[in-house]
C-alpha cells in the first residue's frame, strides 16, 4: 500500500450516499474543477425518505447476567456516547420531533438492520466510502461493510463474548480478538484502542447492560486478499500508534 493510500485511510473521508444526503437537505459533495457560482436559490426540501427507511419495531433478544458495577456502567455509557458509536452501530431513521434522519434509539446499538437496505450509490472516482440509509452500511472499494449488532442479545450480539475477546479486538485489531480476518474500516478501532483496559472493559460492561435486541446483522465478506492487506494495513497502524 503506498503512502497516500494509507493516509486517505486514516484520514476517513465519507462521501455521503445521496439518500442521506437529500434527506438532509444538502448536496452530495463533488470535487468540482473551476469555482462554484454563490447559491441563490432556497435549500430543496427534504425529500421523504424511502420506505426501506422506516424500519421495523425492534426485536427483543436475551442476555446473559453480569456484574458490572454501576460505576463501571456509567463510564462506559458516557465512552460510547461520547465515542459516537450510536452513529454508526444504530440504525438511522426519519426522528419526527427532530425532522431529519438520525439513530432511532429503540435499536440502541443493533448493529445494521437484518434484511436492511445496502447503500444504492456507487463510488464515484477516489472516493473511500457511500453510506447506505441507515448509516449501518458502507459500500467501501472492495464490498459492503456492515455495523454488527453491540447489544448483549446472546444468539446475535455480544452476549456471548468474553470481557478477554473483547480487549483483543482493539488490542489486536482483529475479528473477536482471535487471530483470524482484521476489523475493517471504516470502524475506528484505532480511536478505541487509545484507550486504557479499563475504560474497554468499561464500555464492555456498558454493553451488557443495555437492552437486548434480536438482530443478525450481515457480515462483509470481501475476498482473501483484501483481508490480507487490511491485516498488513492494521498491523502498520498498530506499531505507529504504539509509537505516539
Ligand atoms: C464510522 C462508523 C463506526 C463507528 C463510529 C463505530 N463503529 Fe464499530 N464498527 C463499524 C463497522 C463498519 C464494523 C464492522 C467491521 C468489520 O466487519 O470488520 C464495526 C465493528 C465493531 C465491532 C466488532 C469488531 C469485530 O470483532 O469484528 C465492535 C466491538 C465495535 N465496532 C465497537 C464500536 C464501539 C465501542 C464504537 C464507539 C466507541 C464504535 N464501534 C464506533 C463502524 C463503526
Amino acid at each position: 500500500m503506498n503512502r497516500s493510500r494509507s493516509r486517505a485511510r486514516i484520514a476517513i473521508l465519507f462521501s455521503i450516499g445521496s439518500t442521506a444526503a437529500s434527506a438532509l437537505g444538502c448536496e452530495p459533495v463533488r470535487a468540482e474543477p473551476a469555482a462554484r457560482p454563490a447559491r441563490t436559490e432556497a435549500p430543496a426540501r427534504p425529500e421523504a425518505p424511502p420506505a426501506h427507511v422506516r424500519l421495523a419495531a425492534p426485536v427483543p433478544g436475551k442476555a446473559p447476567p453480569h456484574s458490572y458495577s454501576e460505576e463501571q456502567i456509567r463510564r462506559g455509557g458516557s465512552l460510547v456516547k461520547f465515542g459516537s458509536c450510536n452513529d454508526c452501530h444504530t440504525p438511522w431513521a426519519i426522528n419526527e420531533q427532530v425532522g431529519a434522519p438520525m439513530p432511532e434509539m429503540s435499536r440502541m446499538l443493533s448493529g445494521h438492520p437484518e434484511g436492511g437496505p445496502d447503500p444504492r450509490g456507487e463510488l464515484g472516482p477516489g472516493d473511500l466510502a457511500v453510506i447506505g440509509p441507515t448509516f449501518t452500511s458502507f459500500r467501501m472499494p472492495f464490498g459492503v461493510v456492515y455495523t454488527p449488532n453491540l447489544t448483549p442479545d446472546i444468539d446475535t450480539g455480544t452476549g456471548s463474548w468474553s470481557e478477554e475477546m473483547f480487549l483483543g479486538i482493539f488490542r489486536k485489531a482483529k475479528h473477536l480478538g482471535g487471530d483470524g480476518r482484521p476489523v475493517l474500516p471504516p470502524m475506528p478501532w484505532p480511536m478505541v484502542a487509545s484507550l486504557p483496559d479499563e475504560d474497554l472493559v468499561a464500555i464492555f460492561a456498558y454493553l451488557r447492560s443495555i437492552p437486548p435486541i434480536r438482530n443478525a446483522s450481515p457480515v462483509a465478506q470481501p475476498p482473501a486478499p483484501v483481508l490480507e492487506h487490511v491485516a498488513a494495513v492494521n498491523d502498520r497502524m498498530l506499531k505507529l500508534f504504539a509509537s505516539h
